[in-house]
């Protein structure tokens, strides 16, 4: 049965985006890919299938059932988890399919231990700094309990030290100061004989704001998917003209209707036509993941035009304002995100005037559209989402 609305995944555009972040970062500096939250609603699988393919090293997911969906579908690249396990069972998960654990507190690092001795074998691990987002990782005061508990003989294998920046996005100062806070901590545990491992810091704000926070490897999620974070200060716009959005949203009109002055549109009727219009009901509308605080604030393409959303976005519809495209026909496909023809609505911009991140709103893409494959070589399949 065809969907009436669906992803377009273009994984060409993401081939080219992560060449271009390769060349802005250089060789030295690792590109690795966050596919957290289905590849921030692109799709985990093809996503990290892809990357893996060009030649990406480390995969970055939160959860472990994150990590074993790409493991079952036969993704043997490195992959690291950001939450650190709690249970035995999320232990023996780990150690059975191979990934890469956070160790970011003494418990952490004990069970890293515990689960190293049950399975005779070491556990690769990296080390969590807190530097400034109070949410995991050893405080720099904490570092004297890390010496005391870490020995060289340990089986862990440390794959990397790192940080995340709280307001990369939005202070450059305190960027600053959560690098330096960083590579004081990094300088204790050098001095104190921990192995010079690779230092991470930055996600894709901080890798266009501050480039001394590039270091020996950035995790990056928003740009390789060919969106810009918005930033509160700077301005890094032109960056959009560089890479390329993956993904493209499209929706199909169901059906099409004249509505005389004075006459109310979708639920509360809170827009009324001020003079007779043409109204097409696209096949789309927030259980698919779009965003109902866009009512009336939005727009979409239709013929490669602007065309405004009139009335509150419904569960699985939306009205749109065509009275200046009146011959539109059920049918038709228009665009919600992404390109068509010289027109264009991004991501950033709906994010802009939700007021939220771009996160925000890819990652709440619903399972209900199909993701539309769109693959390098050019090649056109249909695949459910996963
Ligand atoms: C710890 C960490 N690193 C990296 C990223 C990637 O961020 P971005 O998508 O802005 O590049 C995230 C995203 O939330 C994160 O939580």
């Amino acid at each position: 049965m065809e969907a009436n609305n669906w992803l377009e995944i273009d994984l060409g555009a993401l081939v080219r985006n992560a060449r271009h972040l390769q060349t802005l970062i250089g060789r030295r500096c690792a590109l690795w890919a966050v596919v957290k939250a289905d590849a921030y609603g692109h799709g985990a699988i093809p996503v990290a299938d892809t990357l893996h393919r060009m030649g990406i090293s480390l995969f970055w997911v939160a959860s472990i059932g994150e990590a074993i969906e790409l493991r079952e579908a036969g993704i043997f690249a490195p992959i690291a988890m950001f939450y650190p396990p709690l249970r035995d069972a999320d232990w023996d998960a780990v150690m059975r399919h191979g990934l890469e654990v956070v160790i970011e507190s003494e418990s952490g690092y004990r069970a890293a231990l515990q689960a190293a001795a049950r399975w005779n074998r070491a556990v690769d691990a990296h080390l969590e700094i807190d530097t400034g987002m109070s949410r995991l990782g050893w405080r720099p005061e904490q570092l004297p309990d890390l010496l005391q508990l870490w020995r060289a003989d340990h089986p862990i294998r440390w794959r990397s030290v790192f940080t995340h920046f709280a307001c990369a996005d939005s202070d450059q100062e305190l960027t600053k100061e959560q690098l330096e806070r960083f590579l004081a901590v990094v300088d204790r545990l050098r001095a104190a004989g921990f192995p010079e491992v690779p230092l991470h810091a930055a996600a894709s704000a901080g890798l266009l704001a501050l480039p001394e926070s590039r270091l020996n490897a950035v995790r990056c999620g928003l740009l390789l998917y060919g969106i810009v974070p918005l930033f509160r200060y700077g301005d890094f716009s032109f960056v959009q003209e560089e890479l390329e959005p993956v993904l493209r949203w499209r929706a199909r009109v169901l059906s099409v209707r004249t509505i005389p002055a004075g006459q109310g549109v979708s639920y509360g009727w809170r827009f009324r036509a001020k003079h007779p219009m043409r109204v097409a009901t696209l096949g789309v509308g927030y259980a698919d993941g779009y965003p109902i605080a866009l009512s009336g604030r939005t727009e979409v393409l239709l013929r490669g035009r602007r065309m405004p959303q009139i009335g509150r976005i419904c569960m699985d519809m939306m009205m749109v304002d065509v009275s200046e495209l009146p011959d539109v026909q059920p049918g038709e496909v228009a665009t919600l995100i992404g390109k068509e023809g010289a027109a264009c609505i991004r991501v950033e911009e709906l994010a802009h005037r939700l007021n939220t991140t771009p996160h925000e709103l890819t990652t709440r893409l619903g399972k209900r559209p199909t993701r539309q494959i769109l693959k390098p070589a050019g090649e056109f399949f249909e695949r459910d989402s996963v």
